[in-house]
């Protein structure tokens, strides 16, 4: 498994650069709102760790976690949640932060449930968007970088579980 072939997607370098940006596009937005960042375990942590620290502004954290079931292929697929945010967002400028937007069913799950506790706002922060993989209609409002369908890994993201330590993000090589 260690040693499955793999390339460089997105240098940490070149990925520092762009969470900064990002950073610096929520600051702006959310100036002056009551900002609580939701992250999406595993996937996110890296992602969120580094995009929070790069805030002009305050906000709150919280976690959630999702486990799907059933096939990949199919678009029924069952998602619960495994782990649910422990704080209250009613009222408030709620941003889901994801590691990579795919088919979209997760997020699309996610966002129908949180919006049931009725925030101020609610919008979503994607490191990485698979456009072309889409099966429900997804559009996230913050994208780090949009990439091709290809598995990658590092940053949070892993295969089986491996990889997530990489400070780079690599592609699977075939
Ligand atoms: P979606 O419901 O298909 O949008 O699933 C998104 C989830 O699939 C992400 O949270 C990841 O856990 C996982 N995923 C999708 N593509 C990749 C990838 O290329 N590498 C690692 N995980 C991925
Ligand atoms: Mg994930």
């Amino acid at each position: 498994m260690e040693n499955i072939k793999k390339d460089v997607l997105f240098t940490k370098e070149t990925i520092d650069r762009r969470v900064k940006e990002l950073a610096h596009m929520i600051s702006r937005d959310y100036q002056g709102k009551d900002l609580i960042v939701i992250g999406i375990l595993k996937g996110a942590f890296i992602f969120m760790a580094d995009l929070i620290r790069s805030l002009r502004i305050p906000c709150d954290i919280d976690f959630v976690r999702l486990a799907s079931y059933g096939s990949e292929t199919v678009s029924s697929e069952k998602i619960t949640i495994t782990k649910d945010i422990e704080t209250s967002i009613k009222g408030r400028d709620v941003l889901v932060v994801e590691d990579i937007v795919d088919t979209g069913l997760t997020l699309s799950y996610l966002i129908d449930r949180l919006q049931e506790q009725e925030p101020q706002t609610l919008r979503v922060c994607v490191f990485l968007d698979k456009k072309e993989r889409r099966k429900v209609p997804f559009e996230p409002d913050y994208v780090g970088f949009d990439i091709p369908d290809h598995f990658v890994v590092g940053y949070g993201l892993d295969f089986n579980e491996k990889f997530r330590f990489l400070p780079d993000v690599c592609v699977i090589a075939e």
